[in-house]
């Protein structure tokens, strides 16, 4: 299964990705291509293990082009792991079921417009809440209301900082990630 990982930031998602194809865990999937909307860690981490890697320009109605070429690619599935760019309407229509996205929520609480990085665990720290963690969903035209794939839940300590919960959610999101991955090569290897 060939797919594409969009990103904009770190790439530790991205990263995981390719340690898991690297050893196998990942088997029978394949990173085609990296789409970056700007000059990030995850694109040095991309050209580090020459993944093709295309930098586009936010400025530019990029998302038409980038549709072709991800289709004469046979991409089957897009990843947004840390992608920040908001995708058109005909962009996610284009790409039903075959676009996921990894949040560090249990959406649908704290999902959203605006609801990205920091912002996500400082609101949670906020409310005091008793528990967070990470979900992977299909994209819709919905932000972060597509039918969720998989979540995974911590408790919250009384001490803990937005900065601290980013950190543990984000180790919970790469292996959440991975399971996602496997459930979906697994269930496109058994569809006819
Ligand atoms: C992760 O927290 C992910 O949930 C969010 O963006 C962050 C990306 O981290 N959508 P990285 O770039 O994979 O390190």
């Amino acid at each position: 299964m060939k797919i594409a990982v969009f990103v904009s930031g770190n790439g530790s998602n991205l990263q995981c990705i390719i340690d898991k194809c690297k050893s196998n865990e990942l088997e029978g999937i394949e990173i085609s291509i990296v789409i970056a909307d700007r000059n990030c860690y995850a694109v040095q981490k991309a050209k580090i293990e020459k993944i093709d890697c295309i930098t586009v320009d936010r400025k530019e109605k990029w998302q038409l082009n980038i549709d072709t070429l991800l289709k004469e690619r046979n991409i089957e599935l897009i990843v947004l792991a840390g992608f920040l760019t908001i995708l058109e309407n005909n962009f996610c229509n284009q790409w039903e079921n075959k676009i996921i996205n990894i949040h560090p929520s249990l959406l649908p609480k704290y999902g959203g417009k605006g609801m990205y990085g920091l912002k996500v665990h400082q609101a949670v720290i906020d409310n005091k809440e008793k528990e967070s963690g990470a979900t992977v969903h299909f994209v819709t035209t919905h932000i972060d209301k597509g039918e969720i794939i998989l979540q995974e839940k911590i408790d919250i300590k009384e001490e803990a900082t937005a900065s601290s919960l980013q950190e543990l959610i984000h180790q919970i999101e790469h292996r959440l990630l991975i399971k996602s991955l496997k459930l979906l090569y697994a269930k496109a290897q058994s569809t006819p």
